[in-house]
Parts: C-alpha cells; sequence; structure tokens
C-alpha cells in the first residue's frame, strides 16, 4: 500500500470507518497514529520521522480522496475528535522515505498536482489583470497579475478546463479627458518612443487643470472635465475620429503591456475589452428588463435595487443619457463569458476596493440566474490587498516597467559583487529571470487580503526568503549533480541515510507538497506554496553542509544524492507553478 492510499485508510479511521486499533494491526503500515493531543502543544518538538497533523490540515487533505471541491464539505467524520485536536502519527522510517521518494520519482513534475488531480473537471474563468489604458498600470494590476497567474496555473494543473482573460479598462470617462490631454498636449516624438510614458505624463497634466479649476467642488464643475465628458459622449456615438485616436491610444498601450506580459511570463487565453461590452448595453438593459429588475429615478438613472443581507441600495446600469456605466459592462461581459464558455466557476481576481463593485454584480447576475453566480462572493471576487511603499529610482509613481528594470539592475549589481557567479545567459536575460522571480515571490509571500509594505531589500536579499535566494538554491542543486561524478542506480539503500537528520527533514517536508498545494488550491492562496518553497530550500542549504554527497561510500552517496535530486523536483515543480522559470546555472 503506498502512503497516499494509507492516508486515505487514516482518513476512513476518523470518519469512523476503521477504528484505530484496526488501523494499527493494518499489514505493512507506513504510518501509526501515536496519540491524539491537543493542539497547543509544540509541534517543533516533534521530529522526523514521527511528525503530527494538524486535524484541520489533514481534512483538508482528505479533499483529495474525496473528490471535487463542492462534494466535500470538511466537516463529515470528525467528530470523532474534540476539535482542534491534533494527530500525531509515527511513520516508519525506512518505508516512509521510500515511498515517498518514489512518489516525486514517479509524478516527477507532476509531484503535488497529481495528488489533487479533480475528479470532475470544472470550466473555469481566471480574469486576472485588466489593467485601464487610459490610466497608468499600478501595483495593484501588478498584484492581480501575480496572483491571477498562480491560481489558473493550479486550477489547469489539477484537471480544469481554465479560461485566463484580460479584461482591460479601454472604456469610460477617462477615455474622454485623455482624449483631449492628447489635443493639448501630446508630443508626438514622445509618444512614438515611449508612449506609456507619454500618456501617463498627458494623463496627470490634464487631472491637474480638473483639479485646478475646480478646486475642492466636485469635478463637474470643471470646463475640461465637462469637455471630456462631451468627447466621451462622441465616442460612445461613434465618431469616427475619435474613433481613430482612440484606437491608436489602444494599440500602443496593448503593445506595451504585452511586453510587460511576456518579461512576467504570463499569458491569457482571451484578451477581452470593456468597449466591446459597452455596445452590449441595450442587450443587458432588455436582459435586465425582462427579468423586471430595470427600474428608473426621476433622473432618469437606470437602476436594480439590491436586497439581501449585503444591502447596498441601488446599483445604477445606464446613465441618464443611455450610455453604460462600468457595472453593466460588467454584466456584459459575463454572460457574454457564460455563453462562449458555459463556465462552473468565475473567478475575478481585483483588489479589495472594488468589493461593492463585485457584490453588486454577484447580486444581478443571481437574479439573471447565471449558474455560477449562487457562489460566495470570496469564491467570485477573489480579493487582495494594498501595496504601501512601492517606489523606484524615477521617482513615487510606480510604473510596472521600471519596477522590473530596477529589479534586474540590482540583481546585475549584486550579482557581479558575488565571486562564485558562473552565468550561461547574458546578465541581461538571468538579471532579468531573477528579477522577474524576485518580484513575483515578494507579493506571494503575504497572504493576499493583507495589505503590505513593500521593501526592496526584502525582495532582493540574497540570504533568505526571496526569488533569487530560490534561484541560487536550485542552480546549486543542478551543479550538485553535474559535479559529484556519481549516477544513480534503479535500487537505491535509503536505510543508509536514516540518522541523517537534515536529509530525514527534507523528506519529510516534500511529503506535505500534495497538501499544501491543497490548501493553496482550496483557498486560492499562492502563499501557502511560497512559504512552503522557502521552507525547503532552508532545509536543502542545511543539508548540503551537514550531508554531502562527495567523499562517502557509494550506498550513502546515491541515497543524499536521490533525496537532493528529489528536493530539487519539487523546488521546480512549487517555482513553475509560481510562474518562475527554474534556472539550471547562476
Ligand atoms: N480595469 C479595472 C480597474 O483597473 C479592473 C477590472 C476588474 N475586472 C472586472 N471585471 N471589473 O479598476
Amino acid at each position: 500500500m503506498d502512503w497516499a492510499s494509507e492516508m486515505s485508510e487514516i482518513s476512513r479511521c476518523i470518519k469512523g470507518v476503521k477504528t484505530q486499533a484496526e488501523l494499527e494491526q493494518m499489514e505493512n503500515a507506513i504510518f501509526k497514529i501515536v496519540e491524539v493531543q491537543p493542539l497547543k502543544k509544540n509541534v517543533s518538538s516533534i521530529s522526523a520521522p514521527q511528525f503530527a497533523l494538524d486535524i484541520s490540515k489533514l481534512h483538508k487533505s482528505l479533499y483529495r480522496y474525496t473528490g471535487g471541491l463542492d462534494q466535500f464539505d470538511g466537516r463529515d467524520g470528525l467528530e470523532a475528535f474534540e476539535k482542534g485536536s491534533r494527530l500525531n502519527i509515527r511513520a516508519e522510517p525506512g518505508k516512509f522515505a521510500k515511498n515517498v521518494l518514489h512518489n516525486i520519482k514517479s509524478h516527477a513534475s507532476s509531484y503535488g498536482s497529481l495528488d489533487n488531480k479533480c475528479l470532475h473537471p470544472q470550466k473555469v474563468c481566471v480574469e486576472f489583470s485588466s489593467p485601464n489604458i487610459a490610466k497608468p498600470f499600478h501595483v495593484g494590476h501588478l498584484r492581480s497579475t501575480i496572483i491571477g497567474n498562480v491560481i489558473a496555473n493550479m486550477l489547469k494543473a489539477t484537471g480544469h478546463s481554465v479560461q485566463r482573460i484580460n479584461f482591460v479598462g479601454d472604456w469610460g470617462t477617462q477615455f474622454g479627458l485623455l482624449s483631449l490631454g492628447l489635443v493639448r498636449y501630446a508630443n508626438l516624438d514622445n509618444l512614438k518612443t515611449d508612449p506609456l510614458l507619454e500618456l501617463f505624463s498627458i494623463y496627470v497634466k490634464i487631472n491637474q487643470d480638473v483639479k485646478s479649476e475646480c478646486g475642492k467642488a466636485s469635478e463637474m464643475t470643471s470646463q475640461t472635465y465637462q469637455e471630456g465628458l462631451e468627447l466621451f459622449a462622441k465616442l460612445e456615438n461613434g465618431d469616427e475620429a475619435m474613433k481613430v485616436l482612440w484606437k491608436m491610444v489602444n494599440d500602443l498601450s496593448l503593445a506595451e503591456l504585452d511586453k510587460m506580459y511576456q518579461r512576467l511570463g504570463v499569458y491569457f487565453t482571451h484578451t477581452m475589452a470593456e468597449s466591446l461590452c459597452h455596445k452590449k448595453t441595450i442587450a443587458v438593459l432588455d436582459c435586465l428588463k425582462d427579468a423586471g429588475l430595470l427600474q428608473y429615478d426621476n433622473n432618469g438613472v437606470g437602476y436594480v435595487q439590491m436586497d439581501g443581507e449585503e444591502t447596498i441600495g441601488r446599483a445604477s446600469v445606464v446613465k441618464s443619457d443611455g450610455s453604460s456605466l462600468y457595472l453593466t459592462r460588467d454584466v456584459a461581459s459575463a454572460l457574454e463569458r457564460q455563453e462562449l464558455f458555459s463556465l462552473d466557476r468565475m473567478h475575478y481576481v481585483v483588489d479589495q476596493g472594488q468589493r461593492g463593485h463585485f457584490i453588486k454584480l454577484l447580486h444581478i447576475l443571481q437574479k439573471l440566474n447565471v449558474p455560477w453566480a449562487s457562489k460566495q462572493i470570496d469564491d467570485v471576487h477573489i480579493r487582495f490587498g494594498r501595496v504601501k511603499g512601492m517606489s523606484t529610482r524615477q521617482g513615487n509613481v510606480v510604473f510596472l516597467r521600471d519596477v522590473l528594470d530596477e529589479a534586474r539592475s540590482r540583481v546585475i549589481d549584486s550579482m557581479k559583487g558575488r565571486s562564485t557567479t558562473r552565468v550561461t545567459h547574458s546578465w541581461e536575460e538571468i538579471g532579468d529571470i531573477i528579477g522577474v522571480a524576485c518580484i513575483i515571490l515578494q507579493d506571494l509571500k503575504h497572504n493576499r487580503a493583507s495589505d503590505y509594505t513593500f521593501s526592496w531589500e526584502r525582495t532582493l536579499n540574497m540570504k533568505a526568503d526571496s526569488g533569487i535566494f530560490v534561484q541560487y538554491c536550485h542552480a546549486r542543486l543542478c551543479s550538485m549533480f553535474s559535479g559529484c561524478g556519481i549516477s544513480l542506480t534503479e535500487e537505491v539503500d535509503v536505510q543508509s541515510i536514516q540518522n541523517d537528520v537534515s536529509i530525514q527533514n527534507i523528506i519529510l517536508h516534500m511529503a506535505r507538497y500534495p497538501d499544501v498545494f491543497s490548501l493553496a488550491l482550496i483557498n486560492l492562496e499562492p502563499h501557502h506554496i511560497v512559504q512552503y518553497l522557502f521552507k525547503l530550500c532552508h532545509l536543502i542549504n542545511t543539508a548540503y553542509y551537514s550531508c554531502p554527497v562527495k567523499g562517502q561510500n557509494i550506498d550513502v552517496a546515491q541515497a543524499r544524492l536521490l533525496v537532493f535530486e528529489c528536493s530539487r523536483q519539487v523546488l521546480a515543480n512549487c517555482m513553475k507553478i509560481l510562474g518562475l522559470i527554474p534556472l539550471e546555472r547562476i
């Protein structure tokens, strides 16, 4: 029996299907339940191969044996143990190690995800990034891009059919203002050489005009703002000149964004535009009317009345002049996606400042009987907190490109200072890959709902818990294999490493990966994998010095090498799911 099926036996025991005594009598058991103890007891005092499983984690791991996310309610059968108990399980050292290593070798790049394969694949859409083209790409969009990418990767790796959508904000009042700004301030040369920077400077200038005209009063009182509104209305009514301008800004911005996505290693299956949803306004309004949901106030503004627990009054869906709103365009896009992909699940990876918007959206879609809209708001709006203090050498306004460039140049500076550094690619390429890894991991290491403060020092810390630290660890393992002069035979005797504590710790930690993956998948929380990854690197680094491969007798050398090879595999699997490219040589 392999250890995964045995875990399943343990779960049956917990569910009362098997008694503990029965389990203990199981032939060839790898695990033995040692005791049930209060959760508070210090876990770190229990060392490998005896280890503790938190019941709550165990019940998450049960999910793997009970089918898909939707079928397992998580409470079944746990009454047998007091809430908050911890189940201590002892592993038979040799068998346990053999099984874990065998599992990793045979699952290879799917170790972690294979155990989490869904029984009932679903059609899922993950919408992420979704910047606005007439406003700067801000750090919230960067978070959405990084987090959404991992969520889409995890769902795909576990067998779901995933649509990766970028919903580009290319419509709305801000576009009218930007067009006016282009007329007033555009420098064509700058627009050609650095379109995003020029568009941003125009955006700043035109907004300054509005501010200086209206002072503390509403922006509606500003002449510039009114002119911007008029221009946007022209665009909405199909004015040819405005359409040309709009297309130019759109093309320039999208081309620039594509370059950023390439550097980040992120791709989309569909780029959808808010502007196209605008064209469906009438159809959406008809739909709402047919469902008896559309009402009008005295000013001619169309709205849907919200009810239920999270009452937030009215949700406006159409302006008095008949033009669409952000919410209307989202309803249109949701209906379109439903038609195109018949979705079972929908995830919007958007900052938590937009919570109110998504509550309204979900409410309307529920009333329109969109199947996935019956889910909880937390399952649909995958929210994340704010980033404070991100600035670059260029100043306080953050451009994604500057952040990536700066990460690259800082990485190159610090690597050039290290005498051991050996590069096979160009400095630029390596610097970019590592810089991107640093930016991705510094973000993903936080629980997504929490705000955090950005720091370059932490982002690029060579010694611990950063992208560069992880990349070095991976590359070091690769060079260990090529430099040790030993090749692995089919049968490796793992008994010889039973007393290598740091090696045993790696094995134990690797055994947990499928459960950690499951935790990240269920909660759509990449930080579980990141924290796991950092710990794995620390364990590897410790074992690297205390349990060398070179100069040992052949049994020990082979067994240690096998563990290091498996740990490299797990490390690479974590990195890839997080959107990183594992480097073999640095
Ligand atoms: N473009 C929007 C913004 O930057 C985010 C879009 C989020 N997605 C959505 N379906 N509303 O604020």
